[in-house]
């Protein structure tokens, strides 16, 4: 397994791994690796020859207040995990490989960031953007390995394929669970263990919802209040649990058959923001 710092060392290992038309897998990661970043290498695998990993906290996707200090950093052992999970290529830059002291342009995202995580974590998603592009450019994937639990940000790079026509096969992995149902998270390591008894709470909440608008409630305010309260009163703090149209990411009116919807979540227990979805396709 190659182990990169650099672009330029980046570059030319992909394009050894490119020989004889082998087909390149990108995982891009913020490092602190789970099982559920193992299922994305192999999902990876499935698609491709070779799987690169990128680690890299990104700093242009983390608001002043935010925890980009803190954010785990595990790079050893992230190193050990990928080389067991057989990857071909870590690309692990540090930050000023990256980001220059002084840039010029910026990515401006319509309409998708409106809601959800984009609401209340103004220029995350920019950040998110311009890391990916960045990554796209320098890796040039076949395909591109996403987890459906940041189902935002993988609705979000779907578009950018489109729009800035990148060459990309996007994939998108599943959420990896804990056995108590807690979406498996670089994050959950701030929980203190009362808190992790209490987070799987907020996947409950989400598939009870679920079960409801399948056994036909189709209006669903109450419902999503109802449910806030109970987490409230367990201790989560709501930032916004709801019903969204999986294309647009718009808040879903009247729910209606044939379309597909996202049920998210974004709760905060003590100082860990938690984020969770499910896929509903009435
Ligand atoms: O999903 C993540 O871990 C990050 O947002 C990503 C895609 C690696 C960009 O920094």
């Amino acid at each position: 397994m190659d182990i990169c710092k650099t672009i330029d060392e980046t570059r030319e290992t992909i394009r050894k791994l490119k020989t004889e038309g082998k087909r390149i897998a990108l995982v891009p990661t913020m490092g602190a690796l789970h099982p559920g970043h193992l299922s994305l290498i192999r999902l990876g695998r499935r698609y491709a020859d070779h799987v690169v990993v990128s680690i890299f906290v990104n700093p242009a996707q983390f608001g002043p207040n935010e925890d980009f200090d803190t954010y785990p950093r595990e790079l050893e052992e992230d190193i050990k995990k990928c080389r067991k999970a057989e990857v071909s290529l870590v690309f692990a830059p540090d930050k000023d490989e990256i980001y220059d002291d002084e840039s010029f342009f910026t990515i401006r995202i319509n309409r998708m960031n409106e809601q959800m995580c984009g609401a209340s974590r103004p220029g995350f998603f920019e950040g998110v953007m311009l890391i990916v592009n960045k990554l796209f450019n320098i890796i040039t994937p076949d395909v591109a390995v996403f987890g459906q639990k940041d189902i935002q940000q993988f609705q979000m790079i779907s578009r950018m394929i489109e729009e800035f026509n990148h060459d990309i096969e996007l994939v998108m992995g599943s959420i990896h669970r804990a056995n108590d149902g807690l979406a498996l998270s670089s994050r959950n390591a701030y929980l203190s263990s009362e808190e992790r008894t209490t987070a799987p709470g907020l996947y409950r909440a989400l598939q009870y919802i679920e079960k409801q608008i399948k056994s036909g409630v189709h209006k669903t305010t109450l419902l999503i209040d109802h449910q806030k309260s109970e987490l409230e009163a367990k201790g989560f703090k709501i930032d916004y649990i709801n019903l969204f149209s999986l294309k647009t990411l718009q808040l879903a009116g009247t729910l209606q058959h044939n379309q597909k919807y996202i049920l998210a979540g974004a709760v905060w227990l003590g100082k860990t923001r938690l984020i969770d979805n499910i896929l509903i396709e009435l």
